[in-house]
């Protein structure tokens, strides 16, 4: 076997021994999309990959997708690579990264089959922040007490980039707002998702900005809530960086967050494998609309 997982964390995280040489072998891919189910974040330390080896490894576990076509500050030349940067050199806007600060799943709030895994490599470190956690949130669903877990399961929930970006912006500008419009979705997505295998977990992050049916703020505290239960310790792996780092996530069953840095010189990149299952749909005007009332 050329490949051994062990445990991060009992509830999220594993670290991966293998040789760079057989990150490729089909037993590597195996395993990965199976450790991927159960532990949420699978690390790579020091495996020091190039774009091409990312992009191969990437599309060795499903289709590619580029959802950063859509997004501010994509580079063109290498349209599958995004680089998660403050630098205005590589990245156009860079204040859309400042977001990742937040708890969030990636590509929530496109409507498109949820993107399946992200993978991340470290290309040029911070001096300080910059660490990335992880909280599982088919780990929150499940510890979730019984009758809770009755009274929640049905709900939906709106997700938008406007709610994302507000703990960077706060009220963002009727050009900004446009902007937001244009590349990303108002979705409706389950808060409980029963994926295809029948196992549930709960579907959240700053982007969820309200619950349908619910007033605005009775939506907006449950959510919180939630949100703090599961970013709770013991579901949380927290990934210190070190150079040349791999780490791919299941964006379906995770939600990460970036501790704040302002170094511009950290560079990730990220590429992104496409999922199967699309649980949301565009919200209505009417559902939207409910969220913004007060009672
Ligand atoms: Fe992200």
């Amino acid at each position: 076997m050329a490949i051994t997982v062990e445990a991060a964390k009992p509830q999220i995280g594993g670290i991966v021994h293998v040789d760079k040489a057989h990150l490729l072998d089909d037993d590597t891919i195996e395993t990965v999309r199976r450790e991927l189910e159960t532990r949420g974040v699978l690390v790579f330390p020091g495996i020091d990959v190039s774009d091409e080896l990312q992009l191969a490894f990437t599309d060795k576990l499903g289709d590619r997708v580029n959802f950063t076509r859509q997004v501010p500050g994509s580079d063109a030349t290498s349209p599958d690579v995004y680089k998660i940067t403050l630098d205005s050199k590589f990245n156009s806007e860079p204040d859309y990264v400042l977001g990742t600060f937040f708890w969030h799943v990636d590509g929530v709030t496109i409507d498109q089959p949820l993107p399946k895994a992200t993978v991340l490599s470290a290309r040029k470190l911070s001096a300080s922040g910059g660490a990335t956690e992880f909280a599982n949130l088919y780990a929150a669903w499940e510890k979730l007490p019984e009758e809770e877990k009755r009274e929640i399961e049905n709900l939906r929930v709106i997700h938008s980039v406007e709610a994302a970006v507000r703990p960077v912006h706060g009220h963002p500008s009727e050009e900004r707002r446009a902007r937001y419009k244009a590349m990303a979705a108002v979705m409706e997505q389950p808060l409980v998702w029963t994926h295809a295998d029948g196992r549930k977990s709960l579907l959240l992050g700053t982007h969820a900005d309200g619950v349908v049916g619910m007033p605005g703020p009775h939506g907006r505290a449950l959510l919180t809530r939630l949100q703090q239960w599961a970013a709770q310790p013991d579901f949380v792996y927290t990934h210190k960086w070190k150079l040349g780092d791999l780490v791919i996530w299941n964006n379906q069953g995770v939600m990460h967050r970036v501790v704040p840095y302002t170094d511009e010189g950290r560079v990730m990149h990220r590429t992104t494998i496409a999922g199967t299952e699309r649980p949301g749909v565009p919200a209505s005007e009417e559902n939207i609309a409910r969220i913004f009332q007060i009672a």
